[in-house]
């Protein structure tokens, strides 16, 4: 018989089946990356409330793209048989909750094994899956797990610490789930044994702001935050002025830093015991720093943006102009690379929104799909997983799913 849920075959994913339950941003986030790159992926929302995403403006549209949308009571008796039947032939189940909260309710990953050996699990929470009573169960979003793992502390200005916005935190969460449930899915291949994987938010923060914790650890040394958009640590690099707005460049690398020396007229500090030439990087630490900074600043203040991307690209120094969000359509490097895209939502209307990255070359990936309405694909997902009109009439009478 047919299967009622169609997903197209494109992309590098095809033929998977990724299951997931989480609201917001992070775990929809990885599930949904899957989904762009071909997976089939069914959505739970609980059948007595939707998703919290659904009441907020636009991006919802964005971010529940390539979905099938089912509500279900997976803690009720029977949604639990009727979630243990979905995850048969899956072969990923992400959930992001407060801590162990699967298994908290009897879903341990063991009983879901007894259902398919092979299924990847992904669990994404704000502390963990264990650890101490006082953290492990308690909620998490973006910010907590910014402070949390030492990554807030670091950054803002070297007046305030500042969250990065808009929502980091969960955004990096969601690539550590999409990236390490693949992982576990080519070992589930070659092993025919499936996976628990377990991505507390404060543990992805740690690593996203590791660089500089390693001289705390190794020698004791704080990094001061940036201050006003520089780099606490290196000269040349960071966010400067030019008389129509900002840029921002990196000089990194002997003949970068040679050039931009000569260009500044200070050409002869190089050579020298502390700077010796081939100097790859300038120190804050280094005697030049006021006075190359000082130069910089004056330098590029007198210039407009254009000019200086042209004398930073002359040097091979990176560089860019700090676009505006109302930049970017126009760009031609996002015209060029089709970088947005244009879909239809489930009633007619015309969205735009940033287009599948990354560009698979022989899978291509693409936007099949607005976002489904609230339990939209219930009836379907029951009736694929063998239950009878009448069945699930019952089951929406007794609200363990909702039809929509
Ligand atoms: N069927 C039955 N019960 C469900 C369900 C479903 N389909 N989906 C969720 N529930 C339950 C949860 O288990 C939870 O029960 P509990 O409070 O008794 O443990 C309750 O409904 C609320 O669900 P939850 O989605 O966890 O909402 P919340 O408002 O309590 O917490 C978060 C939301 C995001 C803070 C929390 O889920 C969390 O910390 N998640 C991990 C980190 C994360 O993803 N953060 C968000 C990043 S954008």
């Amino acid at each position: 018989m047919t299967k009622k849920v169609q997903t197209p075959k494109f992309g590098p994913l095809s033929g998977m089946k990724v299951v997931f339950s989480a609201i917001e941003i992070a775990g929809p986030f990885s599930a949904q990356m899957l989904a762009e790159w071909g997976a089939e992926v069914i959505w739970i929302e609980h059948s007595a409330y939707a998703d919290t995403i659904r009441v907020q403006p636009n991006y919802p549209e964005l971010s529940r793209r390539n979905l099938h949308a089912l509500s279900l009571n997976v803690f009720s008796e029977e949604g639990r048989e009727v979630f243990l039947k979905l995850i048969e032939d899956a072969d990923v189940f992400i959930e992001a909750s407060k801590g162990p909260a699967f298994a908290k309710r009897g879903i341990t990953d063991e009983l879901l094994w007894e259902r398919n050996k092979k299924l990847v699990i992904g669990h994404l929470s704000g502390f963990g899956q264990y650890g101490t009573e006082e953290y492990t169960n308690l909620a998490a979003y973006n910010t907590i797990a910014q402070a949390f793992s030492g990554y807030l502390m670091q950054n803002g200005d070297v007046d305030q610490p500042m969250p990065a916005f808009p929502y980091t935190a969960d955004y990096m969460a969601g690539f550590a789930v999409t990236s390490s449930v693949l992982a576990a899915v080519y070992s589930a291949e070659k092993t025919g044994v499936g996976e628990s994987i377990d991505v507390a938010m404060y543990e992805v923060m740690l690593r996203v702001g590791q660089y500089y914790m390693m001289d705390y650890l190794n020698g004791g040394e704080m990094c001061p935050r940036m201050t006003k958009g520089k780099d606490p640590l290196y000269c040349g690099c960071g966010l400067y002025k030019c008389k129509d707005g900002y840029i921002v460049f990196e000089i990194v690398g002997g003949h970068q830093v040679k050039c931009m020396f000569d260009e500044l007229g200070i050409g002869h500090l190089l050579g020298t015991e502390e700077i010796p030439e081939g100097t790859q990087l300038i120190a804050r630490s280094m005697s030049v720093n006021e006075i190359l900074e000082e130069k910089l600043d004056n330098y590029f203040v007198e210039k407009t943006i254009e000019e200086a991307l042209a004398v930073l690209a002359s040097f091979k120094v990176a560089g860019a102009k700090v676009l505006e969000v109302s930049d970017l359509q126009s760009n031609p490097q996002y015209v060029a690379r089709e970088s947005f895209t244009e879909w239809d939502t489930m009633d007619g209307k015309k969205y735009k929104g940033p287009n599948v990255m990354p560009k698979f070359k022989n899978n291509p990936c693409k936007v099949w799909r607005a976002k489904p309405t609230y339990g939209m694909d219930t009836e379907n997902i029951l009736t694929d997983l063998g239950y009878s009109a009448e069945e699930i009439n019952g089951f929406a009478e007794r609200k363990i799913v909702n039809v929509g």
